[in-house]
């Protein structure tokens, strides 16, 4: 709303990730005009920065166009940086003492009164930690102690990796919980806010057609892909705690699993929404080492890119996986017996994402089964949907033939640009919508997923295959599909561009 308060503080704010992505984010809500009209930045970090150190992290990602820099002046008149460390009571008060001259100075402009305005909650304050998860907590808590107030709406944003297995996101959960309420914290998961992600609700739930064949009885097997080209590239030393199931499938991946599988939600309301998703994991029974093929990259075929434990950091010895293909099964009505694949994996042959769903043979004999249906979601590198479907071959042949019914969105939506998905997930945090957030009965399931076989993979006693930097995967990545869920390759050749193997 127009006459809202805004102040968002975001901590950790001479990091990368504020740089990146978090301060871009902002300015490009600055610019849409979707910040509210009332609205204060404050950069909170431990770095004595000056001024003008600020301002260049700030735009150091920023105003690509001669557009976007005429409005740079405007957004750092909101900005403000404040220097502290993360766990003195004194500097969070002096925070506080800031916040609050600026709301008062906000007020002064639409509101004679702060206190009423305050006690009619206009004021928001949300404090966005853009800092590595053993901060949280402290900085949860001072936040609590000394620039939160029951009076105002206050909202909390982390972003993963919350914790390392169930127990430690439990415990994480357990400790942000005592500060702030499930309504009041918001988990970002990155992939909830990419365009082709949010839209599976709307491809689903607002086509007669797609509803009526998203079942057991039409669908053979559904396959979510997730490839990139580079390696750990200098992120070895952290990647080595992590590994590619911790990486982006215990979240990423099985956050689209669940909206891909999930029941209709009784309303867009953001709980009813994220019931449905937590319904999906529930019935997900932890995967077993009998069901995953690992691999580690090691040096490219021609020897030009490193293989990981050449990356600093990375222990000899080291059994991480930097790739993980698995299948697992949804045990519910709706998907019993359906199998569902995960591949993720980085330094591979090519860097795309994307959600393919394989239809089962159509029943009859009057045309020969020389393929099946796919629907396939890319979410990146361009976002696309399309439906392979048969056609008779243009022309006088009688013969069928491959092709597609194609929504690239480029061609489609021309001109329009596709926000970031920080833009779209912050926008969400200020409308205080959670649909697009994890919460924590979520995050647990999917913790439960994944926690056995990562202990596993912990222990050392799992080897995962080599396979070259920039090749498809270790062996048997692409028999994995065909012999594990059933996937079928069609009869006949088909190339298509999007559609190049994955
Ligand atoms: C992050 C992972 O969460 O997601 C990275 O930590 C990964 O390893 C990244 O590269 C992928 O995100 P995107 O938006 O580039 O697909």
């Amino acid at each position: 709303r127009k006459d809202d308060l805004t102040t968002i503080v975001v901590f950790g704010a001479s990091g990368d990730l504020a740089k990146k992505k978090t301060f871009p984010a902002l300015f490009h809500l600055y610019v849409s005009n979707l910040l509210p009209l009332h609205s204060r930045i404050f950069g909170y970090a431990r770095s004595n920065l000056s001024r003008e150190d600020f301002e260049a992290r700030v735009t150091a990602n920023i105003g690509k166009t001669p557009e976007e820099r005429a409005k740079i002046p405007g957004f750092l008149k909101i900005c403000d940086y404040i220097q502290g460390q993360y766990d003195k009571g004194e500097d969070f008060r002096r925070l506080l003492e800031n916040i609050v001259k600026q709301e008062r100075v906000m007020t002064a402009d639409i509101y004679s009164d702060y206190e009423n305005a305050v006690i009619n909650k206009r004021n928001k304050r949300v404090f966005y930690l853009a800092l590595p998860p053993s901060q949280f907590v402290s900085v949860a808590s001072q936040i609590k102690q000394n620039a939160y107030d029951p009076k105002h709406v206050n909202r909390l944003v982390i972003e993963k990796p919350f914790g390392n297995d169930s127990e430690s996101s439990h415990q994480l959960s357990e400790d942000i919980g005592k500060l702030f309420s499930e309504d009041e914290v918001y988990r970002i998961d990155h992939y909830l806010g990419k365009e082709m992600v949010k839209n599976i609700l709307a491809l689903r739930f607002a086509n007669v057609f797609y509803q009526a064949v998203w079942n057991k009885e039409h669908i053979a097997n559904i396959q979510i892909v997730f490839k990139e080209t580079i390696g750990t590239e200098g992120r070895g030393g952290y990647f080595d705690n992590v590994g590619i199931i911790r990486d982006v499938i215990q979240n990423h991946l099985l956050q689209v699993l669940s909206i891909v599988a999930m029941e209709e939600p009784s309303s867009l309301k953001s709980e009813d929404i994220r019931d449905q998703k937590t319904e999906v994991l529930k019935k997900i029974k932890p995967i077993g080492l009998d069901q995953v093929l690992l691999g580690q990259y090691t040096k490219s075929a021609d020897g030009s890119k490193p293989g990981y434990k050449d990356d600093a950091g990375v222990p000899e010895n080291s059994n991480t996986p930097t790739f993980a293909e698995m299948v697992l099964e949804i045990d519910n009505d709706r998907w019993r017996g359906v199998p569902w694949v995960i591949k993720a994996g980085k330094a591979l042959d090519n860097a795309k994402v994307l959600i393919r769903i394989q239809f089962k043979e159509r029943s009859g004999d009057m045309f020969p089964d020389l393929a099946r249906n796919e629907l396939v979601v890319q979410v990146s590198p361009e976002e696309a949907i399309y439906m392979k479907t048969l056609v008779k071959e243009p022309g006088l042949s009688t013969n069928l033939t491959i092709s597609e019914l194609d929504l690239t969105y480029r061609s489609r939506f021309e001109g329009i640009k596709i926000p970031d998905a920080y833009s779209t997930l912050i926008l969400d945090v200020l409308n205080g919508d959670h649909s697009n957030f994890v919460r924590a009965d979520e995050l647990e399931e999917a913790w439960r997923i994944v926690t056995p076989l990562l202990h596993q993979i912990d222990s050392g006693k799992v080897e995962p295959l080599p396979y070259p930097y920039g090749s498809r995967g270790p062996e048997g990545v692409d028999e994995f599909p065909e012999l594990r869920a059933g996937y079928k390759v069609p009869e006949i050749d088909y190339h298509w561009s999007p559609d190049s193997p994955v």
